[in-house]
């Protein structure tokens, strides 16, 4: 028996990793299941809301009696969550938006038209190119003027085999100067918009909350974090494993403080934050 603490809200999520493609193969991803997501949407429709879930590739069933809209990048999820919200606004109104998503936050700055091709590194047009020389990279050219980032710079490191920026203080960095490896390739990114931020900065935003994993240091990321997208609930991921697993410990952030709820599988988090959501939301 579930309480219907949730009866005819309307409730809008994102879940599921996104998929930023490089070439019409390959892409970028993470290691979201879509677990949580899903688990939450089922359990906001069992406590009588209206789901509707914008999902990226996941491998898992669609959640019974949930609206399903499946999406691959990081900018169709974004133009679609917009999409149900403009919709929304001209009929009946959405009461909670979750971004569950693990969102990519770079894609490839080009995505080449044809399989880059292993001997050059080359797309058949020519629009991504290799760092055999470091200096030739079409693709990475254009690159966001005042861009800071060193993500798309890494053809420039010399001999280094990590790219991530991971390096400690003092260490090399990445640069747009030095000698590369002829066996690399050099891949532009370019930064994706915040879904979540975006929808709390609307004029008729509705409760919003979000998700974030942290590998360190939770307490005070999830409250900055919260802080910085604008949202008034931020539930924090404990533990650094928490992708793909059927368990979970999470911590809620709000404008009181912090509270972190016993461990529990995923389904039974997502039924007590469907239950807690409905303490939330405006009558
Ligand atoms: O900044 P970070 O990715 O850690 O924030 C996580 C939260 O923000 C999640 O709720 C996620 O769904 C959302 N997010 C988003 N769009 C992004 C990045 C994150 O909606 N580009």
């Amino acid at each position: 028996f579930t309480p219907k603490t949730l009866q005819g809200k309307r409730i809008l999520m994102t879940a599921g990793p996104t998929y930023e493609a490089i070439d019409p193969v390959r892409g970028i991803t993470n290691l979201s299941s879509g677990k949580m997501g899903y688990a939450l949407a089922q359990a906001c429709r069992q406590a009588g809301a209206l789901v509707t879930l914008v999902s990226g590739p996941t491998a898992l069933p669609r959640p019974y009696g949930v609206r399903f809209l499946p999406v691959q990048s990081a900018q169709q999820m974004l133009d679609t969550v917009m999409a149900e919200l403009d919709m929304a606004a001209s009929t009946i109104s959405i009461d909670c938006f979750i971004g569950v998503a693990a969102v990519a936050d770079w894609r490839p700055l080009q995505v080449a038209s044809q399989k880059i091709k292993k001997e050059r590194g080359l797309a058949q047009d020519g629009t991504i190119l290799t760092g055999a020389d470091g200096t030739s990279h079409a693709g990475t050219g254009t690159a966001g003027a005042g861009d800071t980032s060193y993500a798309g710079m890494g053809s420039a490191r010399t001999g280094g085999t990590s790219h991530t920026g991971t390096a400690p203080a003092g260490a090399d960095r990445p640069s747009r100067t030095g000698t590369v490896p002829a066996d690399t390739l050099t891949l532009a990114l370019t930064q994706n918009p915040d879904i979540l931020a975006s929808v709390a900065r609307r004029p008729d935003a509705p409760y919003c909350v979000g998700f974030a994993a942290e590998s360190e240091d939770l307490l005070h990321h999830a409250t900055e974090k919260r802080i910085r997208k604008g949202i008034p609930l931020l539930v924090g991921n404990l533990g650094p494993a928490t992708f793909g697993q059927d368990d979970n410990t999470l911590l809620l952030v709000d404008e009181h403080g912090t509270r972190t709820l016993p461990a529990g599988s995923k389904t039974a988090l997502a039924r007590w934050l469907a239950q807690e959501l409905g303490r939330r939301l405006p009558a």
